[in-house]
């Protein structure tokens, strides 16, 4: 009754902002994410009968305020009378900074917690089940490039080119390691009930989506940077000019963003995606790394850099 998986956070180039479904947890627009590499979050769940509660450990310290999202969603994927789980959790990039913790988090767990209850589930339901969690996990439950798609009363994903298909790295720049002040359910929600730009979002991701999905077909990256930055930036306006309005950024994210458009005029390819925190994900081909690495580095308030190539989907690390 035990199972232990590995996820790797995604960052989308499309971006998920917004909820047509609260309860289920149902995105009001698809998405299309690049599953990273170097950066993961191992899982490791076991159902015991005996034991009053569930508990979790995150990196060895003792965690109560994640535990009841992690209890919920043990109880979507292996019943609600199942026996209480102990759930250790380890994480090698900070949580809940902008950096899609929560994605490689609900990923993990599910895999691993279907497995622990003896469940060999699809990709589809697990995918359905990590979305019900968080959003972005479902996208982490494959791996390389990948499209979630709004279906009748659901989600699917899809993998529109594996990660050797066509080979990025993504220099993240972090500018701030606290956690977020604002989660991303509550914002979102902020966002749809307030800002005047909502449903122009939701109206023109359709097209943004299909740019996208052609530019990867094409291999064309100048085409996927335009559309990745457009689509980024219009759901941080939606943010901005929201009542109350939430801005994610620093003066070191925009420092970053004056940095990536210093590389793009010396001819570097290279575009810059932001989540909902102020850390900066400069996506660029990888013989651009170092030079993309260098300049972010110099860059003012800029604290630490990740470097990441695209990685695989969730899955088990051992038959146990
Ligand atoms: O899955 P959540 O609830 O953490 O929301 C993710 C939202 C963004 O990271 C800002 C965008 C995205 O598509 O990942």
């Amino acid at each position: 009754m035990q199972g232990t998986a590995i996820a790797q956070p995604n960052i989308a180039l499309i971006k998920y902002w917004g909820k047509r479904d609260v309860a289920l947890n149902l995105p009001a627009v698809g998405s299309i994410s690049i599953t990273l590499r170097e950066l993961h979050t191992r899982m490791h769940v076991i159902f015991e009968d005996g034991l009053d509660a569930d508990t979790l450990t995150v990196n060895d310290a003792p965690d109560e305020n994640m535990l009841p999202r992690l209890s919920a969603c043990l109880d979507r994927v292996a019943d609600q009378d199942r026996p209480r789980a102990r759930i250790a959790s380890q994480c090698n990039f900070p949580i809940a900074a902008g950096l899609a913790s929560s994605a490689s988090s609900f990923a993990a767990l599910t895999v691993a917690a279907a497995h622990a209850a003896g469940k060999s589930l699809t990709t589809a339901e697990l995918a359905s089940l990590a979305g019900q969690a968080s959003g972005s996990a479902a996208r982490s439950i494959l791996g390389g490039f990948v499209e979630l798609t709004n279906t009748n009363g659901g989600i699917a994903v899809d993998s529109l080119c594996e990660a050797d298909e066509w080979p990025f790295a993504v220099v993240v720049a972090i500018t701030e390691t606290g956690p977020k002040a604002v989660g991303s359910t509550a914002a979102m929600e902020i966002s749809r009930k307030t800002s005047p730009f909502y449903s122009n979002w939701v109206d023109q991701q359709a097209a943004d989506l299909d740019t996208a999905r052609a530019a990867i077909h094409d291999r064309d990256f100048a085409r996927l940077a335009r559309v990745a930055e457009h689509n980024c930036l219009k759901m941080h306006s939606i943010m901005w000019a929201s009542r109350p309005p939430m801005v994610y950024w620093n003066a070191a994210t925009m420092r970053c963003l004056e940095t990536v458009r210093s590389l793009q005029a010396r001819d570097i390819g290279v575009f810059f995606t932001i989540d909902a925190g102020p850390q900066v994900k400069a996506v660029c081909l990888p013989e651009h790394a170092a030079d993309v690495e260098a300049a972010l580095r110099k860059t003012q308030g800029v604290e630490d850099i990740m470097v990441s190539g695209l990685g695989q989907g969730a899955r088990l690390e051992a038959a146990t």
